[in-house]
């Protein structure tokens, strides 16, 4: 059992729900003075009523901040960095794309859906007029990660789990490593929480040292493999900050762009107050359909479900979770993330010849960053060329000499490429 916060602080009680395992969630912030923290079986188990009670009291604090909305925070939010707000964390790489142009800007892989997902989703279209039923996606997620069902939320894409983990949890301390996909602490911000950068540098090649994470951190947010920088940190280097009194976020959805997903955390039940997020709209071509899901501990899955919009992931949505797990759509997605390994050597050797350009680590996903003098003028030329690459300075950490190329198939490569040495020469 841990509380994560001295009880009677004049910032009052942090609660602290416990899972099967350990430390899952932090709970309501100012209710009181006396320590309000129970453990797991306090919900559901033997502890009885009275725990239960104080059980829903807990959760029933983290909903009433989450009825809190933008602009109206439940109490003074400090920003721990005000400089924070400096760029555009709505910012994403839709907003680059245009007609004509080359699409290297999303990170989506495919042009379209393969065509048996397509049959999938369009056989599904005839049960439209039911709700829908979560239980079958839910069932075929679990067991495509070896967990119980209890332990897996569908949503609308990876972006609404931020959404649902910003409305629920109210940390004290929140970091956010830096540069990484910037939703999740626009989320964290939009729900009036106070965010604290730990903003990784292009000396260290962008890599994470867990000694970078302050030990009072109650909620870290990162990416792996991470977006922009397509880093991908150790699963040990992970695991280490995993702890009891922390919930810990890693957005894995980018994880199957690397065959095998050696790094992935999504099996893994016995690290304390680990969030697994994943999205199956990058390797499937989904983004228009909304499909992702959270893997936690059962207790904050409770927690987040109930936070979830009734019926907020619909019918061919859940379809198509479920026909992505089986085990023939995961060797065709390794197969895929093969293919990309080959893809993104290519297109790496391809950029390492254009002069001025940079590229701060080996790549491992499905984009690459780059350095480049004049990156908002490069981008520029390179739309005149019919080439939309992602600008990367609304990333924390990042300037306007970073762009992000999406990997493409050999042909597009060769044809950006020699777009992008008319531009530098
Ligand atoms: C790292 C990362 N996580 C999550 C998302 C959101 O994914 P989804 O489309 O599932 O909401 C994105 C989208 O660009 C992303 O880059």
């Amino acid at each position: 059992m841990v509380n994560a916060d001295t009880p009677g602080t004049k910032q009052g009680t942090i609660t602290t729900i416990m899972d099967t395992n350990n430390t899952i969630g932090a709970g309501a912030r100012g209710e009181g003075t006396g320590s309000t923290d129970m453990g797991y079986d306090a919900m559901t188990g033997p502890a009885g009523p009275q725990a239960r009670e104080h059980a829903g009291a807990a959760i029933a604090g983290i909903r009433r901040h989450a009825a809190v909305g933008p602009g109206a925070p439940a109490e003074p939010v400090e920003l721990l960095e005000p400089a924070a707000q400096d760029v555009d964390l709505r910012h994403h790489g839709d907003a680059e794309v245009g007609p004509g142009l080359v699409d290297l800007a999303v990170n989506v892989r495919l042009a379209a859906p393969p065509a048996w997902l397509v049959h999938r989703l369009a056989a599904s279209l005839g049960d439209l007029a039911a709700y829908p039923d979560t239980a079958r996606a839910r069932a075929a997620i679990a067991a495509r990660h070896r967990r119980s069902i209890a332990e897996v939320l569908p949503t609308a894409g990876a972006a609404e789990a931020f959404v649902l983990l910003a409305r629920t949890l109210n940390p004290r301390h929140a970091v956010v490593v830096h540069p990484q996909f910037t939703e999740p602490e626009a989320a964290l911000r939009a729900a009036g929480h106070a965010v604290h950068r730990v903003v990784l540098d292009e000396a260290d090649g962008f890599v994470l040292d867990p000694a970078r994470i302050p030990d009072d951190a109650d909620l870290v947010i990162l990416g792996n493999p991470t977006n922009p920088t397509s880093v991908l940190h150790p699963a040990a280097t992970i695991e280490a900050l995993a702890r009891p009194g922390r919930i810990l976020v890693v957005d894995e959805a980018f994880a199957d762009t690397i065959p095998g997903e050696p790094e992935s955390l999504a099996r893994r039940r016995d690290l304390p107050g680990l969030v697994v997020v994943r999205s199956l709209t990058k390797t499937w071509a989904l983004a228009g359909l909304r499909i992702g899901y959270v893997l936690a501990s059962p207790d904050l899955v409770r927690i987040l479900a109930d936070a979830q919009p009734l019926w907020s992931v619909s019918t061919p949505a859940l379809i198509a979770a479920e026909a992505c797990c089986t085990p023939e759509a995961l060797a065709q997605a390794d197969a895929l993330a093969v293919t990309l390994a080959a893809d993104r050597s290519y297109l790496v050797e391809r950029l390492r010849a254009v002069s001025g350009l940079r590229l701060p680590v080996a790549p491992r996903s499905s984009f690459v960053l780059a350095r480049i003098e004049g990156g908002p003028q490069v981008r520029e030329q390179l739309r005149e060329r019919g080439y939309a690459v992602r600008r990367a300075d609304t990333f924390p950490g990042l300037g306007p000499d970073w762009i992000r190329i999406a990997v493409r198939d050999r042909a597009t490569t060769l044809a950006f490429a020699a777009a992008l040495e008319g531009v530098v020469t």
